[in-house]
């Protein structure tokens, strides 16, 4: 059976401040910490051993995920002393291996929502007899990725970096996250240095004649390293558009968690969550948005896109639109906050403090 290694150490800088305290893959997406749907996903697909090469707050994983035996999982946890990157990680987990050295081993970014049917990834490597293969997916804006040009046989042709100009972009495939390495491959990664699998690894393995393989798969893709993305991504889950079997009670237009407290007249909407002993006051209207575990939204409050940090509180009639809120901030009556804006963790800002319109 395949196993898997599951890159979860990234600082995830794009994302604060939801990562200050908690790792990007823990961050709940529709109810559950997002690594959740990856973990259910891979063993959907056969995969029952898993490393974790672990990092930035690394000690947050196995207190939640133990021996993965409730995913039906074998789940191990290797920490790096210092960051090394997606390539360095990779090689560091090496030993955790039971594959032997053609044996296929399939990694995973850990902030990758998709319906990438893995199975078929795999059939794809051992098919093509490849070093390496890799998810290709294709975006309608590839400017601000790697692209990925393959032949007419879906072999890899380069790794480019983001192109700057129309004549740069050459194909719209990117490298969606998501690989079957050839076990003995990954045994040829430099140790003990950090390495970036998609800029050091991926290029000179190409320039030393290896074979990767692309496989274009064009189901459901999402890298949920932004908040928009996240909290899109998290709508998108409970929506039923994104598929997991991890979600813990059944698709729609909302999903309330059992603990959460929500008034009569409150309007959820748009995949919204909301999260344990969460509180959504009356009137309070809540579309497309996550809110997490304790957080308090005060009467006729307006949230649109939006994450709602653990135990924060949006105060009465404030309106959010594709904002984000730090754990423990506190956001008084009557604000109007926009657009990208990110209150930090544990701020404080008082009633009618800011506001993006008139206030009559
Ligand atoms: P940003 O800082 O916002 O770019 O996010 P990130 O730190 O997660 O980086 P990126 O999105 O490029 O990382 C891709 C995947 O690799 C994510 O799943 C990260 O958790 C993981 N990753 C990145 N760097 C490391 C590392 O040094 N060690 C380990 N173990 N994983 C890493």
């Amino acid at each position: 059976m395949t196993e898997a290694i599951l890159l979860v150490g990234g600082k995830g800088t794009r994302l604060r401040p939801l990562t200050v305290h908690t790792p990007k893959p823990m961050v709940p997406a529709a109810g559950v910490p997002f690594l959740t749907h990856q973990l259910a996903r891979a063993r959907a697909a056969g995969v029952e051993h898993i490393v974790l090469a672990t990092s930035y707050l690394a000690e947050v994983f196995e207190p939640h995920f133990g021996d993965g035996s409730a995913l039906g999982l074998h789940i191990e946890y290797v920490t790096e002393t210092e960051p090394l990157g997606t390539g360095g990680a990779i090689r560091n987990v090496a030993s955790r291996l039971h594959s032997g050295p053609e044996d296929p081993v399939l990694i995973f970014n850990g902030d990758i929502l998709t319906g990438l049917d893995i199975r078929a990834l795999v059939a794809t490597h051992e098919e093509s007899g490849a070093d390496v293969s890799l998810h290709l997916t294709k975006v309608e804006d590839p400017r601000a990725f790697g692209l990925v040009p393959t032949d007419g046989t879906g072999r890899v042709q380069a790794f480019l970096e983001k192109p700057q100009t129309p004549e740069e972009i050459v194909t719209d495939q990117i490298n969606a996250g998501a690989y079957v390495f050839r076990r003995s491959v990954i045994d040829t990664i430099p140790a003990g240095r950090p390495v970036s699998v998609e800029r050091e690894t991926f290029p000179d393995l190409l320039a030393s004649g290896a074979h990767l393989q692309g496989m274009v798969d064009s189901t459901y893709w999402l890298d949920l390293g932004t908040p928009r993305a996240f909290v899109r991504g998290s709508a998108d889950l409970v929506l039923g558009r994104a598929p997991s079997p991890a979600i813990p009670g059944r698709c729609g237009d909302s999903l309330v968690l059992p603990t959460a407290t929500v008034a009569p007249d409150a309007k959820l909407t748009g995949g919204t969550v909301v999260g344990e002993h969460a509180v959504i006051g009356e009137g309070a209207l809540v579309d497309g948005s996550t809110v997490l575990a304790g957080a308090v939204v005060e009467p006729n409050a307006v949230i649109t896109e939006s994450l709602i940090g653990e135990g924060a509180r949006v105060g009465a009639r404030t309106v959010l639109q594709g904002a984000v809120i730090g754990d423990g901030a506190d956001v008084g009556p009557d604000n109007e906050l926009r657009e990208g804006v990110r209150v930090w963790c544990g701020a404080g800002l008082p009633a009618g403090a800011v506001r993006f319109s008139s206030d009559q």
